[in-house]
């Protein structure tokens, strides 16, 4: 990855992300999480205010390590424990059913291999697709 990709597009990302337009958004999804959580795509942890007490554990993983430079900072003063990992959402490692919810805020539009992506999340961890930008397994 370039010097494009790791420093200039996670700050312009990370501005146009942080539009308050899209706080709304990001407090309905994630109000319905809980427990151990799989955030695919998570930038620069733009989420992490509007996670519920309700969750445990999130493992935070993006293909872009420049995104996780910029995390950094908000996951220290978030006190939610994150795992946070450069990974490629479309293939994951993790076994089947290890996690209470997905989620995945504006990411599906910048994954190539939507279905692939999509087959691999459910296994890990969803039992229901809802929203394109959301899932979870809740009972
Ligand atoms: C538009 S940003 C959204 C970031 C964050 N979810 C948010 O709501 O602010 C899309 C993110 O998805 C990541 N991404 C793109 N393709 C990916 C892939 N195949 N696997 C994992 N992350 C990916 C990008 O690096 C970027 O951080």
């Amino acid at each position: 990855m370039g010097f494009y990709s790791q420093v200039i597009l996670p700050r312009a990302l990370d501005w146009m992300m942080s539009d308050p337009v899209l706080t709304q958004y990001r407090q309905e999804v994630l109000s319905e999480v809980s427990g151990e959580v799989l955030e695919i795509g998570f930038g620069t942890g733009l989420n992490l205010p509007h996670y519920p007490e309700s969750l445990q554990k999130l493992i935070a993983i993006d293909a872009n390590p420049g995104m996780n430079a910029l995390a950094r900072k908000r996951i220290q003063s978030s006190g939610i424990i994150v795992a946070n990992r450069v990974l490629n959402g479309e293939n994951l490692p993790m076994d089947d059913n290890s996690f209470d919810s997905v989620v995945s805020t504006w990411t599906l539009c910048s994954i190539a291999k939507v279905e692939q992506a999509l087959r691999c999340w459910k296994f890990i961890g969803c039992s229901n697709l809802g929203e394109s930008s959301f899932s979870s397994n809740m009972d």
